[in-house]
């Protein structure tokens, strides 16, 4: 049997890919402040704003590859049971060849109707203002926005109940439920948590590995491999 390493990745791992984080600029996400394009309030306020704004984050993955990070967490699939959880909106887990990934907050490549969450599709062009589902509503990205339920919340909690070992890459830490989930990690699950600027300490099963995604997955793999 195959040990189950589960991943929880944020913003960080994308930003050697040259993606932008959300709060390393002043609370600015690409110029934008956030409650202007991730929340439904915005979305009603300015429509167009919005979907031009997910236009250009959509596009943008076509000048972005994934990085060693996402690579090297795809090639840990040759020896252990692997799910990667995203908060990530872009799809360089995919890219690198990772093939158990959980989207918390939805995916830039999927657009949903406004009126039903679980009418999803997927879409490679721009989104305007007019393109309707087959039952007539305004179709809209699929992203959870602020004040939203997070319908992949509950597939992401029972994944981390079984972790054999929990990997937390490049995230603040800062948004709930997303945040919340590495509670639910086994007592005796190591937990080892990679960011140049970490939200919490090192202790008890958690050791944190201050550095990059690229400088410390490498850290990780030596860990791993130490450990068996
Ligand atoms: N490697 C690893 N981590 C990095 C790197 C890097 N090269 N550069 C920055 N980081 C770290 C920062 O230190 C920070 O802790 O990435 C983290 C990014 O934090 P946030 O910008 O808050 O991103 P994230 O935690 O993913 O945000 C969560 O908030 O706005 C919402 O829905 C959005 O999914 C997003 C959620």
């Amino acid at each position: 049997m195959k040990k189950h390493i589960v991943i929880l990745t944020g913003a960080g791992i994308s930003a050697e890919s040259g993606i932008k984080t959300f709060r390393d600029a002043d609370g600015l996400w690409e110029g934008h402040d956030v409650m202007e394009v991730a929340t439904p309030e915005g979305f009603e306020r300015n429509p167009e704003l919005v979907l031009d704004f997910y236009n250009q984050r959509r596009k943008q993955l076509n000048d972005v590859e994934p990085n060693q990070a996402h690579k090297d967490l795809a090639a840990l699939e040759q020896d252990y049971n692997v799910t990667i959880i995203t908060q990530n909106v872009d799809d360089l887990h995919e890219r690198a060849g990772s093939s158990n990934v959980i989207h918390l907050h939805g995916e830039l490549r999927k657009i949903r109707s406004s009126k039903d969450e679980t009418d999803i599709k997927l879409w490679t062009e721009d989104l305007r203002l007019g393109d309707l589902c087959e039952k007539g509503y305004q179709l809209r990205p699929h992203i959870v926005w602020f004040g939203e339920a997070v319908p992949m919340i509950d597939q992401a909690m029972a994944v981390c109940k079984q972790a054999d070992i929990l990997v937390i890459i490049g995230t603040s830490l800062q948004v709930y439920p997303a945040a919340g989930l590495m509670d639910f990690a086994p007592a005796d699950t190591p937990i080892f948590y990679i960011d140049p600027k970490p939200a919490i300490g090192s202790g008890g099963q958690i050791k944190v590995i201050p550095k990059s995604a690229t400088e410390g997955t490498v850290d990780l793999l030596n860990l791993l491999h130490k450990n068996g």
